[in-house]
């Protein structure tokens, strides 16, 4: 039987915003480590930076307490998919609040997201860039990931809710969930939200895409030489296929640098994939090492 049609009619990630006590510091290690340009300062001292992509800016740091998620930004083509998106997330039971042609909610665990219009694009962002001549050379945000105590109220929220669909599932040997990338239908790209099993409700990564394989390259020798600290990576994920690499931002935030994603062009016939997190190339297909325990918490067997 097809699924009923929950689409919220959001193409993809625009941008995401993160709390940090000193917004100037991140982004000038953005600016002058990973690829980005400052677009921008707003008076309450949140930094605007821009990638190579659709969007003015594509990451945000906010004055706050700790390192963390402010909310991550989903685009809808134009003001009246905004104004339909917001009456179906009512429908659905959601509180929403609407301000200034954003419309903003909660998932369950307390992530704050938002849907804002954008430019719109039949295809994914990064397949539209022109190759760079520089790097680092981040283009887009296409993902993140959030953590939840409870991952099946948070999983049911963006299927349910959020229209999302499901492009695997990763489990742990009990059976129980690790991990599930989702995609909003019709988009092409294996994932734009990772929903992962956590002690706490946190963000677990953000993700940038790069335009190809050279310019992944290009930009790890770039991160590199500019001192910033590669702690995994490069290396192959299985669910999504996509060739990656992690390091931790000015403000100690996890951030993934990646590049050709698995697409799914039949929503309706895709068989999302089961795997089992003790299997080694689920992480990395090639198999090149554990990740930062910080990252992906303790190795399979020794988890609590
Ligand atoms: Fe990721």
């Amino acid at each position: 039987m097809r699924s009923p049609d929950l689409s919220l009619g959001i193409q993809r990630l625009g941008h995401v915003a993160l709390t940090t006590p000193d917004p100037a510091a991140a982004a000038a290690f953005a600016t002058e480590h990973l690829g980005f340009t400052l677009a921008g300062t707003d008076p309450d001292g949140s930094h605007l930076l821009a990638a190579r992509g659709a969007d003015e800016y594509a990451l945000v740091y906010v004055p706050g307490q700790a390192p963390g998620l402010d909310h991550a930004a989903y685009v809808v083509p134009d003001a009246e998919a905004l104004e339909r998106a917001a009456a179906a997330l009512q429908a659905r039971g959601v509180a929403v609040q609407q301000e200034d042609g954003t419309v903003r909610f909660s998932t369950p665990a307390g992530h704050r997201l938002e849907l804002i219009t954008g430019p719109s694009t039949e295809i994914p962002v990064a397949h539209l860039a022109e190759p760079p001549a520089l790097a680092p050379a981040p283009i887009c945000p296409d993902h993140l990931g959030v953590g939840a105590v409870d991952f099946d109220a948070e999983l049911a929220f963006a299927q349910d809710v959020m229209g999302m669909l499901p492009s695997n599932r990763v489990l742990a040997p009990d059976g129980t969930a690790v991990m599930t990338f989702l995609r909003f239908p019709g988009r092409l790209l294996y994932h734009q939200l990772v929903v992962a099993s956590t002690p706490a409700p946190v963000l677990h990564h953000v993700q940038f895409t790069l335009k190809s394989l050279d310019s992944f390259y290009a930009t790890h020798a770039a991160l590199l030489q500019a001192g910033v600290e590669v702690q995994w990576g490069p290396l192959r994920h299985g669910p999504g296929h996509n060739v990656a690499c992690y390091f931790q931002d000015g403000a100690g935030i996890w951030f993934e640098y990646s590049v050709e994603e698995e697409i799914i062009l039949d929503d309706e016939h895709y068989v999302p994939r089961t795997w089992s997190i003790e299997d080694p190339h689920v992480i990395d297909e090639w198999n090149s090492g554990p990740p930062p325990e910080a990252l992906m918490g303790p190795p399979p067997g020794v988890r609590a």
